[in-house]
Protein backbone atom coordinates (compact mmCIF):
# COMPACT_ATOMS: atom_id res chain seq x y z
CA UNK A 1 0.00 0.00 0.00
CA UNK A 2 1.11 3.45 -1.08
CA UNK A 3 0.65 6.29 1.02
CA UNK A 4 0.60 9.84 -1.00
CA UNK A 5 0.32 13.15 0.84
CA UNK A 6 0.23 15.42 -2.50
CA UNK A 7 -2.44 16.31 -4.56
CA UNK A 8 0.00 16.05 -7.64
CA UNK A 9 1.52 12.69 -6.69
CA UNK A 10 -1.88 11.75 -5.85
CA UNK A 11 -3.64 12.86 -9.22
CA UNK A 12 -0.74 11.36 -11.43
CA UNK A 13 -0.74 8.29 -9.55
CA UNK A 14 -4.54 8.04 -10.60
CA UNK A 15 -3.67 9.05 -14.36
CA UNK A 16 -1.55 6.38 -14.67
CA UNK A 17 -4.04 3.71 -13.42
CA UNK A 18 -6.67 4.81 -15.62
CA UNK A 19 -3.71 4.69 -18.36
CA UNK A 20 -3.36 1.23 -17.65
CA UNK A 21 -6.76 0.23 -18.21
CA UNK A 22 -7.62 -0.32 -14.08
CA UNK A 23 -10.73 1.27 -12.82
CA UNK A 24 -10.48 3.15 -9.27
CA UNK A 25 -13.32 2.37 -6.28
CA UNK A 26 -12.60 4.95 -3.77
CA UNK A 27 -13.71 5.37 -0.43
CA UNK A 28 -13.71 8.99 0.95
CA UNK A 29 -13.10 8.76 5.32
CA UNK A 30 -12.16 11.33 8.13
CA UNK A 31 -9.82 8.44 9.53
CA UNK A 32 -10.07 6.63 13.64
CA UNK A 33 -11.41 3.45 10.72
CA UNK A 34 -13.45 1.11 11.85
CA UNK A 35 -15.50 -1.61 10.49
CA UNK A 36 -17.99 0.71 8.82
CA UNK A 37 -15.46 2.65 7.01
CA UNK A 38 -13.50 -1.00 6.23
CA UNK A 39 -16.77 -2.93 4.39
CA UNK A 40 -16.38 0.11 1.85
CA UNK A 41 -13.51 -0.89 1.54
CA UNK A 42 -14.57 -4.45 0.87
CA UNK A 43 -17.30 -3.20 -1.67
CA UNK A 44 -14.82 -0.82 -3.48
CA UNK A 45 -12.48 -3.97 -3.49
CA UNK A 46 -14.94 -6.08 -5.20
CA UNK A 47 -15.77 -4.35 -7.60
CA UNK A 48 -12.63 -2.05 -8.97
CA UNK A 49 -8.83 -3.05 -10.03
CA UNK A 50 -7.94 -0.18 -7.41
CA UNK A 51 -8.85 1.22 -4.52
CA UNK A 52 -8.03 4.70 -3.12
CA UNK A 53 -9.13 5.43 0.69
CA UNK A 54 -8.75 9.43 1.91
CA UNK A 55 -8.52 10.24 5.26
CA UNK A 56 -8.88 13.93 5.78
CA UNK A 57 -10.67 15.60 8.68
CA UNK A 58 -12.12 18.32 6.78
CA UNK A 59 -12.52 21.87 8.45
CA UNK A 60 -14.35 22.84 6.12
CA UNK A 61 -17.54 20.29 7.22
CA UNK A 62 -17.18 21.60 10.94
CA UNK A 63 -19.15 24.55 12.96
CA UNK A 64 -17.02 26.62 14.74
CA UNK A 65 -18.67 25.18 18.11
CA UNK A 66 -18.25 21.31 16.84
CA UNK A 67 -15.10 19.02 17.39
CA UNK A 68 -13.06 19.40 14.67
CA UNK A 69 -9.66 20.06 16.97
CA UNK A 70 -10.75 16.84 19.28
CA UNK A 71 -11.78 15.05 16.79
CA UNK A 72 -10.26 11.36 17.24
CA UNK A 73 -7.14 10.62 15.40
CA UNK A 74 -4.94 7.91 14.95
CA UNK A 75 -2.52 7.61 11.33
CA UNK A 76 -0.84 4.48 12.38
CA UNK A 77 -3.66 2.29 12.99
CA UNK A 78 -5.68 3.66 10.00
CA UNK A 79 -3.14 2.76 8.48
CA UNK A 80 -2.90 -1.15 9.77
CA UNK A 81 -5.85 -1.13 8.91
CA UNK A 82 -6.12 -0.19 5.56
CA UNK A 83 -3.10 -2.19 4.44
CA UNK A 84 -4.81 -5.56 6.00
CA UNK A 85 -8.08 -4.49 3.89
CA UNK A 86 -6.26 -4.08 0.56
CA UNK A 87 -6.41 -0.61 0.57
CA UNK A 88 -4.21 -0.09 -2.88
CA UNK A 89 -3.26 4.22 -2.16
CA UNK A 90 -3.80 5.95 1.40
CA UNK A 91 -4.56 9.65 0.29
CA UNK A 92 -3.21 11.80 3.59
CA UNK A 93 -2.98 15.03 3.05
CA UNK A 94 -2.13 17.94 5.28
CA UNK A 95 -5.00 20.59 5.86
CA UNK A 96 -2.40 23.34 4.22
CA UNK A 97 -2.16 21.01 0.91
CA UNK A 98 -5.86 20.61 0.36
CA UNK A 99 -6.76 24.64 1.56
CA UNK A 100 -3.28 26.63 0.67
CA UNK A 101 -5.50 29.91 0.22
CA UNK A 102 -9.12 30.90 0.80
CA UNK A 103 -11.08 28.71 -2.02
CA UNK A 104 -12.41 31.70 -4.95
CA UNK A 105 -15.54 28.98 -5.52
CA UNK A 106 -17.69 27.76 -2.80
CA UNK A 107 -20.04 25.16 -3.63
CA UNK A 108 -23.62 25.57 -1.30
CA UNK A 109 -25.96 23.26 -1.47
CA UNK A 110 -29.38 24.40 -2.07
CA UNK A 111 -31.71 21.25 -1.90
CA UNK A 112 -32.30 18.18 0.48
CA UNK A 113 -30.30 20.55 3.30
CA UNK A 114 -33.34 21.69 5.30
CA UNK A 115 -33.77 19.07 7.56
CA UNK A 116 -31.89 16.54 9.67
CA UNK A 117 -28.01 17.28 10.51
CA UNK A 118 -28.66 20.44 7.19
CA UNK A 119 -30.73 22.15 9.88
CA UNK A 120 -29.03 21.88 13.23
CA UNK A 121 -25.14 21.61 11.32
CA UNK A 122 -25.68 25.55 8.88
CA UNK A 123 -23.12 24.88 6.26
CA UNK A 124 -22.10 21.53 7.00
CA UNK A 125 -23.11 19.68 3.93
CA UNK A 126 -21.13 22.81 1.96
CA UNK A 127 -18.34 21.94 3.70
CA UNK A 128 -19.10 17.62 2.68
CA UNK A 129 -19.64 18.71 -1.08
CA UNK A 130 -16.71 20.94 -1.40
CA UNK A 131 -13.88 18.45 -0.02
CA UNK A 132 -16.02 15.55 -1.83
CA UNK A 133 -16.01 17.75 -5.55
CA UNK A 134 -12.45 18.43 -4.89
CA UNK A 135 -11.13 14.48 -3.70
CA UNK A 136 -13.53 13.10 -6.56
CA UNK A 137 -11.00 15.83 -9.02
CA UNK A 138 -7.78 14.61 -7.18
CA UNK A 139 -8.61 10.59 -7.15
CA UNK A 140 -10.77 10.75 -10.36
CA UNK A 141 -12.37 7.46 -9.28
CA UNK A 142 -14.85 5.49 -11.28
CA UNK A 143 -17.08 4.19 -8.25
CA UNK A 144 -17.35 5.95 -5.16
CA UNK A 145 -18.53 4.63 -1.98
CA UNK A 146 -20.13 5.92 0.99
CA UNK A 147 -22.14 4.75 4.00
CA UNK A 148 -25.72 5.20 4.76
CA UNK A 149 -24.78 5.55 8.20
CA UNK A 150 -24.84 9.35 6.90
CA UNK A 151 -27.93 9.21 4.86
CA UNK A 152 -28.36 12.68 3.96
CA UNK A 153 -24.74 12.89 3.21
CA UNK A 154 -25.29 10.11 0.45
CA UNK A 155 -28.29 12.33 -1.02
CA UNK A 156 -26.64 15.54 -1.05
CA UNK A 157 -23.45 13.80 -2.95
CA UNK A 158 -26.01 12.05 -5.23
CA UNK A 159 -27.32 15.70 -6.13
CA UNK A 160 -23.84 16.78 -6.20
CA UNK A 161 -23.15 14.38 -8.92
CA UNK A 162 -26.17 14.76 -10.90
CA UNK A 163 -26.13 18.69 -10.69
CA UNK A 164 -22.85 18.82 -12.49
CA UNK A 165 -22.43 15.28 -14.79
CA UNK A 166 -19.02 13.86 -12.34
CA UNK A 167 -18.84 10.69 -14.08
CA UNK A 168 -18.46 8.80 -11.09
CA UNK A 169 -20.91 6.45 -9.56
CA UNK A 170 -22.00 6.72 -6.58
CA UNK A 171 -22.58 3.31 -4.38
CA UNK A 172 -24.52 3.19 -1.18
CA UNK A 173 -23.74 1.11 1.30
CA UNK A 174 -25.36 -0.21 4.67
CA UNK A 175 -24.88 0.57 8.23
CA UNK A 176 -22.82 -1.59 10.00
CA UNK A 177 -23.75 -2.21 13.76
CA UNK A 178 -22.13 -2.94 16.78
CA UNK A 179 -23.66 -6.54 18.40
CA UNK A 180 -26.34 -4.98 20.28
CA UNK A 181 -27.33 -2.49 17.22
CA UNK A 182 -25.64 0.82 17.73
CA UNK A 183 -24.12 2.34 14.50
CA UNK A 184 -20.78 1.69 14.12
CA UNK A 185 -19.20 5.61 14.86
CA UNK A 186 -15.45 7.46 15.26
CA UNK A 187 -17.50 9.22 17.77
CA UNK A 188 -18.86 6.15 19.96
CA UNK A 189 -15.68 6.48 21.77
CA UNK A 190 -16.93 9.92 23.14
CA UNK A 191 -20.15 8.01 25.19
CA UNK A 192 -19.57 7.33 29.06
CA UNK A 193 -20.09 3.99 30.16
CA UNK A 194 -24.13 4.78 30.73
CA UNK A 195 -24.32 6.48 27.56
CA UNK A 196 -22.90 3.44 25.37
CA UNK A 197 -25.86 1.41 27.53
CA UNK A 198 -28.56 4.02 26.46
CA UNK A 199 -27.33 4.35 22.92
CA UNK A 200 -28.80 1.00 21.67
CA UNK A 201 -32.62 2.89 22.05
CA UNK A 202 -32.02 4.15 18.86
CA UNK A 203 -31.32 1.38 16.39
CA UNK A 204 -34.02 -0.25 18.80
CA UNK A 205 -36.39 2.73 17.80
CA UNK A 206 -36.16 2.69 14.29
CA UNK A 207 -36.44 -1.44 14.17
CA UNK A 208 -39.99 -1.27 16.08
CA UNK A 209 -40.73 1.87 13.84
CA UNK A 210 -39.86 -0.22 10.76
CA UNK A 211 -41.85 -3.28 12.67
CA UNK A 212 -45.15 -1.01 12.52
CA UNK A 213 -44.72 0.15 8.99
CA UNK A 214 -44.35 -3.51 8.20
CA UNK A 215 -47.31 -4.49 9.76
CA UNK A 216 -49.45 -1.49 8.07
CA UNK A 217 -49.36 1.57 9.96
CA UNK A 218 -48.94 4.54 7.24
CA UNK A 219 -49.26 7.89 9.73
CA UNK A 220 -45.83 9.20 9.97
CA UNK A 221 -47.09 11.38 13.01
CA UNK A 222 -47.72 8.21 14.95
CA UNK A 223 -43.89 6.57 13.82
CA UNK A 224 -42.44 9.62 14.79
CA UNK A 225 -44.45 9.76 18.43
CA UNK A 226 -43.44 5.78 19.01
CA UNK A 227 -39.38 6.63 18.02
CA UNK A 228 -39.62 9.69 20.18
CA UNK A 229 -40.81 7.26 23.32
CA UNK A 230 -38.10 5.26 22.87
CA UNK A 231 -35.62 8.12 22.89
CA UNK A 232 -37.15 9.61 25.66
CA UNK A 233 -35.96 6.90 28.12
CA UNK A 234 -32.25 7.97 27.41
CA UNK A 235 -30.15 10.81 29.11
CA UNK A 236 -29.67 12.39 25.93
CA UNK A 237 -31.68 15.21 24.32
CA UNK A 238 -33.43 14.19 20.98
CA UNK A 239 -32.34 16.55 17.92
CA UNK A 240 -34.52 15.06 15.61
CA UNK A 241 -37.10 12.47 14.55
CA UNK A 242 -38.11 12.65 11.15
CA UNK A 243 -40.03 10.62 8.37
CA UNK A 244 -38.83 11.52 4.96
CA UNK A 245 -39.40 10.78 1.18
CA UNK A 246 -35.93 9.50 -0.03
CA UNK A 247 -33.60 10.78 -1.55
CA UNK A 248 -35.14 14.34 -1.59
CA UNK A 249 -35.94 14.29 1.63
CA UNK A 250 -39.78 15.83 1.54
CA UNK A 251 -41.80 15.56 4.75
CA UNK A 252 -44.48 12.59 3.58
CA UNK A 253 -48.78 12.96 4.98
CA UNK A 254 -48.74 9.20 4.44
CA UNK A 255 -46.29 6.42 4.39
CA UNK A 256 -46.80 4.99 0.64
CA UNK A 257 -43.46 4.39 -0.89
CA UNK A 258 -40.08 4.08 0.36
CA UNK A 259 -39.00 6.60 3.56
CA UNK A 260 -36.22 6.95 5.64
CA UNK A 261 -37.19 7.23 9.34
CA UNK A 262 -34.04 9.41 10.80
CA UNK A 263 -32.76 10.46 14.24
CA UNK A 264 -30.43 12.51 15.88
CA UNK A 265 -29.87 12.48 19.76
CA UNK A 266 -26.89 14.90 21.94
CA UNK A 267 -25.68 12.83 24.67
CA UNK A 268 -23.05 14.43 27.02
CA UNK A 269 -20.03 15.03 24.36
CA UNK A 270 -21.42 13.00 21.34
CA UNK A 271 -24.07 13.26 19.18
CA UNK A 272 -25.50 10.03 17.43
CA UNK A 273 -27.22 9.53 14.09
CA UNK A 274 -28.70 7.28 13.06
CA UNK A 275 -31.65 5.57 10.47
CA UNK A 276 -33.29 2.85 8.38
CA UNK A 277 -35.74 2.85 5.01
CA UNK A 278 -39.13 1.89 5.63
CA UNK A 279 -40.88 -0.03 2.49
CA UNK A 280 -38.10 -0.75 0.66
CA UNK A 281 -37.98 -4.38 0.45
CA UNK A 282 -41.85 -4.23 -0.18
CA UNK A 283 -41.61 -1.93 -3.03
CA UNK A 284 -38.61 -4.14 -4.26
CA UNK A 285 -41.23 -7.12 -4.76
CA UNK A 286 -43.64 -4.55 -6.35
CA UNK A 287 -46.50 -4.35 -3.42
P1 LIG B 1 -16.48 9.57 7.96
O1 LIG B 1 -17.40 9.99 9.04
O2 LIG B 1 -15.08 9.14 8.33
O3 LIG B 1 -17.17 8.41 7.16
C1 LIG B 1 -16.58 7.90 6.00
C2 LIG B 1 -17.58 6.98 5.33
O4 LIG B 1 -17.84 5.86 6.18
C3 LIG B 1 -18.94 7.67 5.08
O5 LIG B 1 -19.43 7.33 3.80
C4 LIG B 1 -19.80 7.09 6.19
O6 LIG B 1 -21.19 7.07 5.88
C5 LIG B 1 -19.23 5.68 6.29
N1 LIG B 1 -19.59 5.08 7.57
C6 LIG B 1 -19.35 5.57 8.82
N2 LIG B 1 -19.89 4.75 9.75
C7 LIG B 1 -20.48 3.74 9.09
C8 LIG B 1 -21.21 2.58 9.48
N3 LIG B 1 -21.44 2.30 10.76
N4 LIG B 1 -21.68 1.75 8.52
C9 LIG B 1 -21.46 2.02 7.19
N5 LIG B 1 -20.77 3.10 6.76
C10 LIG B 1 -20.29 3.94 7.69
O7 LIG B 1 -18.44 10.87 6.12
C11 LIG B 1 -17.33 11.38 6.23
O8 LIG B 1 -16.30 10.78 6.90
C12 LIG B 1 -16.98 12.71 5.59
O9 LIG B 1 -18.11 13.54 5.59
C13 LIG B 1 -16.40 12.58 4.17
C14 LIG B 1 -17.39 11.94 3.20
C15 LIG B 1 -15.10 11.79 4.20
C16 LIG B 1 -16.08 14.01 3.64
O10 LIG B 1 -15.20 14.66 4.47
Amino acid sequence: MRIITTIKEMQHEAKTMIREGKTIGFVPTMGYLHEGHMSLVQKAREKNDCVIMSVFVNPLQFGPDEDFDRYPRDLKRDELLARKAGVDVLFYPHVDEMYPKELTTMLTVNKRVDTLCGESRPGHFDGVATVVMKLFQIVLPDKAYFGMKDAQQVAVIKGLVDDYNLPVEIIPCPIIREEDGLAKSSRNVYLTPSEREESTLLSQSLNAARKVIRDGERDPGLIIELVQSYLKQTSGTIDYVEVLSYPELQPVNRINEEVIIAVAVQFSAARLIDNTMALRSEKAIGV
